[in-house]
């Protein structure tokens, strides 16, 4: 792995508090070209992001969430991770690795993003993934995997150092 991917990660943290500052529609477009680079299985692709930055309808799209959406009350924008469950029987992994790209994107435009995650989770009025659909108009066949919060950082993170990499995780040959 190149020098510059990983201290990409190394510095993506999570952030949930953003500055009132907008988006650009070409940054906006240099994150959702990672989304749109992401590998799926058997190239099947069946990801697709909705773009939010109307301020009412984040606000909305935080209610889907009873808890861990706060980061929607500031975010200049969110990307809404959804894919077509009848096109593909692991929609949700070809989603997820859209949905770290688009953060890792996010990271090296000097943005700060969070991973919300809507899939088997809940709201005050049921199952987040049905509200998200009912917000935002989405077919029934599209699963709602996550939210992304994007903006510019309003809280500073710790970037991961060397001792944040626990090799204990990995194992040579067999688990022993
Ligand atoms: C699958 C997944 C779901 C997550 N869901 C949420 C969420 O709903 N709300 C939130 O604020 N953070 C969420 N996160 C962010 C994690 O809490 C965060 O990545 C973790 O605590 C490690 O911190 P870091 O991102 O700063 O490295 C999620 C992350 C992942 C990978």
């Amino acid at each position: 792995m190149g020098y510059e991917v990983l201290e990409i990660l190394k510095k993506r943290r999570s952030v949930r508090k953003f500055k009132e500052e907008k988006l650009d529609k070409e940054v906006i477009n240099k994150v959702l070209r990672a989304g749109l680079l992401s590998p799926s299985s058997k190239n099947k692709k069946p990801v697709e992001f909705i773009v939010v930055d109307d301020k009412e309808t984040l606000l909305k799209l935080k209610e889907c969430k009873s808890k861990g959406a706060d980061a929607l009350n500031t975010a200049s924008c969110a990307i809404v991770v959804i894919a077509d469950s009848q096109l593909s029987d692991v929609w949700i992994e070809d989603a997820s690795i859209a949905t770290i790209l688009l953060q890792l994107a996010a990271e090296d435009l000097g943005l700060g993003s969070v991973w919300i995650q809507m899939r088997n989770r809940q709201s005050n009025l049921g199952c987040s993934e049905e509200q998200v659909r009912k917000v935002l108009n989405i077919p029934e066949k599209y699963g709602v995997l996550s939210i992304v919060a994007i903006g510019y950082k309003d809280e500073s993170t710790k970037p991961y150092d060397e001792s944040s990499l626990d090799f204990s995780k990995v194992h040579y040959d067999n688990y022993l």
